[in-house]
């Protein structure tokens, strides 16, 4: 996403200097001025004033961006950092020095974006009381890890930012309640960072906010019910930190959230949350990590957006409903291993038309497995010592894969479970001659 909008950003940046002529207003010299400031803090190595003499809107380094207010040209973007050779961007030296006072006089600046920019880590950048303009709408931080801060200093006076950006760097702290006042915001990723402590409950107030993303930080605690107000959430994710407490039940409100994951934090004994069956665009959801125990419940019949499902690791126990395989058939990765899951695989996952990964792995699962060749490839069923192969050759072993270590099933298994296996719809389809049979008819172009 980032590197599209660079992308987009200089091709606009390419038109948007060959409008200009030359009779056109030049830019404010103190803007001209702060960013060769901007630029040598950042890169002392490069000769910038030599490089680019002339008016910085005219001509001027990759990913700067001007537009006019009032027939006058100011600097609303700037993109630093390599990105890719595509996209040439000032290149940050390892001694970048990052002053906010420097950008003060950017009074126009919308969108400010360091990429792989501070990662000396010899070089600790810890800002104190930066003042970045309150213009900036846009604040991103992309894999800068030598700047070691507290967030507060970062958004003061930010009160127009919409998306705030910071993956990868050495934020820790607490975030802080006045998040709350950031009332524009659309998107918050905050993730890979130290943050720690509790999340405030001001969030909810973030009625905008379309993009959550907390994951892989310190945060610990209950997340406050409040986040449950965020009805534009379209993402959210918590994953990797230490929330416990139970998932709350006001998520249910979040009736657009399309992606949830929850993954490893310290969710208890609460079982899988009921509230999912509620979400119908719900696409993508991830719990796995978290001891919610219990058995899969029955929440699928309107949840065929579903495209994947991460329930590893989890403390299942019981049958794996088999309305999972009748009702999510947009299904392409379903993960229920590690869980103590017993019965039969019920046999609709055969029918998955978009499966790709289906992991069943270390759990208790019984029966005979027939699947067709396509699934069956698909199928990770290792370390269910009740599992056997329908069939000594059959379609599915062919392949080897994950099925390959598979008993083949015995005349008894074959008698016991074959019942549930072989009627209707299934024989047709998982008879081997038959497929062969079906196969040939696919080849012969029928
Ligand atoms: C940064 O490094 C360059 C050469 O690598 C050097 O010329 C410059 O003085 C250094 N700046 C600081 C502030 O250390
Ligand atoms: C910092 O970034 C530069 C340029 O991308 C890279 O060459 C260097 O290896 C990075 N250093 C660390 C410690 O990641
Ligand atoms: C950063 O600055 C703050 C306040 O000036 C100080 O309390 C803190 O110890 C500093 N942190 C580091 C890692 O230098
Ligand atoms: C924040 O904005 C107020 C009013 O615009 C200003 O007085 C104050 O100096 C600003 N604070 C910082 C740290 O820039
Ligand atoms: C930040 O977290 C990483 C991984 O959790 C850890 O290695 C690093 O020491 C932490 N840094 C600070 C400043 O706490
Ligand atoms: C936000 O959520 C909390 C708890 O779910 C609720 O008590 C409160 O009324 C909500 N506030 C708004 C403004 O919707
Ligand atoms: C399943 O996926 C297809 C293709 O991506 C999509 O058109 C369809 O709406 C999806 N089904 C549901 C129930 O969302
Ligand atoms: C596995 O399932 C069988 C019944 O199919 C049951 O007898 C056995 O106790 C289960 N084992 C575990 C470890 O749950
Ligand atoms: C197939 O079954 C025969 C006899 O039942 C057995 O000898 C053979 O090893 C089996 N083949 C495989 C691949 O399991
Ligand atoms: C089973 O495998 C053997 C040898 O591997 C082959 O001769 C036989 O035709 C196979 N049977 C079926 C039904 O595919």
């Amino acid at each position: 996403m980032a590197l599209f909008s660079i992308s987009t950003t200089l091709i606009f940046f390419f038109f948007f200097s060959l409008s200009l002529s030359q009779d056109q207003p030049l830019l404010d010299p103190t803007e001209q001025k702060a960013l060769y400031n901007v630029l040598n803090s950042l890169n002392p190595t490069i000769p910038w004033q030599t490089l680019f003499p002339d008016d910085l809107c005219l001509s001027a380094p990759h990913g700067v961006v001007c537009d006019y207010d009032q027939n006058q040209p100011h600097i609303v973007e700037l993109n630093f950092g390599y990105v890719s050779d595509e996209t040439p961007t000032p290149p940050c030296s390892s001694n970048a020095t990052l002053n906010p006072t420097l950008f003060t006089s950017f009074s126009y600046l919308r969108k400010l974006f360091f990429y792989k920019c501070f990662n000396n880590t010899q070089n600790i950048i810890n800002l104190s009381l930066p003042s970045f303009p309150s213009s900036l709408q846009e604040l991103v931080f992309i894999q800068n890890p030598s700047i070691v801060s507290p967030l507060q200093p970062f958004l003061t006076n930010l009160t127009s930012l919409r998306r705030l950006v910071l993956i990868g760097n050495g934020f820790h702290g607490e975030l802080p309640s006045q998040i709350g006042d950031f009332i524009d915001m659309e998107e918050l990723t905050l993730s890979k960072n130290n943050l720690s402590g509790a999340v405030p409950v001001s969030l909810g107030k973030l009625k905008k906010l379309k993009i959550l993303d907390l994951s892989q930080n310190e945060f610990k605690g209950c997340v406050p019910e409040h986040v449950g107000n965020l009805t534009s959430l379209l993402k959210l994710d918590l994953s990797y930190n230490g929330f416990s407490c139970k998932i709350p039940e006001s998520f249910s409100n979040l009736k657009k959230m399309e992606f949830l994951d929850l993954s490893f934090n310290l969710y208890g004994n609460f079982g899988v949350p009921l509230f999912l069956g509620e979400i119908p665009g719900l696409k993508e959801v991830y719990l796995s990590g978290n001891l919610l125990s219990g058995k899969i419940p029955e929440i699928w019949k309107n949840l065929g957006a579903v495209e994947k499902i991460g329930f590893s690791k989890m403390g299942l126990v019981g049958k794996i409903p088999v309305s999972m395989g009748v009702y999510l058939k947009n299904l392409s990765y379903l993960g229920l291993d590690n869980n103590k899951l017993d019965g039969s695989v019920p046999k609709e996952f055969g029918l998955l038309e978009f499966a790709n990964e289906i992991n069943l792995e270390n759990n208790n699962l019984s029966g005979r497995i027939t699947f067709s060749t396509r699934v069956g490839q698909k199928l990770k069923l290792a370390g269910n010592v009740g599992l056997c192969l329908g069939n000594n050759n059959s379609s599915c072993s062919e392949n080897g894969g994950s099925l390959g270590q598979l008993n083949p099933c015995k005349i008894t298994d074959v008698v016991s479970d074959s019942e549930v296996l072989f009627n209707g719809a299934s024989l047709m389809l998982f008879d081997p001659i038959k497929l062969v049979l079906v196969m040939l008819f696919v080849f012969m172009g029928f």
